[in-house]
């Protein structure tokens, strides 16, 4: 059986100040030589990324940006392009968070040309995905998750499965306090694995880690990871707390 290394990312979305930044940072760089069986990322907000990649340079934590713009350069006001971000010193980039797909209109087209562009400039994708309360009412979460998925990887080589993470994110479960059951994530990490088996065939399929997100807290973090699909977590809201972040970070391996 393939070995996936769990990865657990924290989404700060538009939070912390630089100094809030740098605080949080360094009490997560601090317990990282305990945690060497995950891999643990932050993703601050744009305003505190140079500062906190230099803060955390001389250890394993993962620093992603939350977003990017498809394009290199150019008259685009406000927005950050894949070579700023590489520049930065960022090794992931979120894409597709449901906010940015609800807020911004962001698409599955968009997503993939910025996964194809991550990749090349020698970053990893963050693909984020996942249904709205009415399509999982409407019985359409399959179609849904389905459709997001192979239009983010469209064109995509085998030979980058493991540079890709794939986050399965329910839209009803982000800031809700409402989790997905255990048996809900599996229901859907699961189809999304034969997914993968399918397009990028059964080795390279097999590779790719599959995050939880929405609500994950330290208590609902063990049954989550203890899924034999559920490779990670995405964590919003318990991220920007240290002490909560920490407590995810710890959970139990043998549950
Ligand atoms: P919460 O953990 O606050 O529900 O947010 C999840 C999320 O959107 C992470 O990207």
């Amino acid at each position: 059986m393939t070995q996936r290394k769990p990865i657990i990312i924290g989404n700060w979305k538009m939070n912390c100040t630089i100094a809030e930044s740098l605080d949080l940072a360094s009490k997560l760089r601090d317990v990282l030589g305990g945690l060497r069986d995950i891999e643990v990322g932050i993703s601050p907000p744009f305003t505190a990324l140079s500062e906190v990649v230099k803060r955390v340079q001389d250890s394993d934590l993962i620093v992603a940006a939350q977003h990017c713009h498809v394009e290199d350069g150019g008259a685009f006001t406000g927005e950050t392009s894949i070579p700023m971000i590489a520049d930065l010193g960022c090794s992931h980039v979120l894409l597709g968070h449901s906010e940015r797909r609800q807020y911004f209109g962001e698409d599955d087209r968009g997503v993939n040309a910025k996964a194809k562009k991550v990749l090349a400039a020698g970053m990893r994708p963050v693909i984020c995905i996942g249904e709205r309360l009415s399509e999982r009412e409407a019985n359409q979460t399959f179609e849904v998750v389905g459709r997001q998925l192979a239009g983010a990887l469209e064109g995509l080589p085998a030979s980058v499965a493991e540079q890709i993470v794939v986050a399965y994110e329910p839209v009803w479960a982000i800031g809700t306090g409402k989790t997905a059951s255990t048996a809900q994530a599996q229901e859907v990490h699961g189809f999304l694995r034969g997914q993968l088996l399918e397009i990028l065939g059964a080795e390279a399929g097999a590779t790719v880690r599959i995050q939880y997100g929405g609500s994950v807290k330290p208590e609902n973090i063990s049954g989550l990871m203890a899924q034999p699909d559920v490779d990670g977590a995405l964590v919003g809201g318990a991220s920007l707390n240290a002490e909560s972040f920490i407590g995810i970070l710890k959970y139990d391996r043998q549950a």
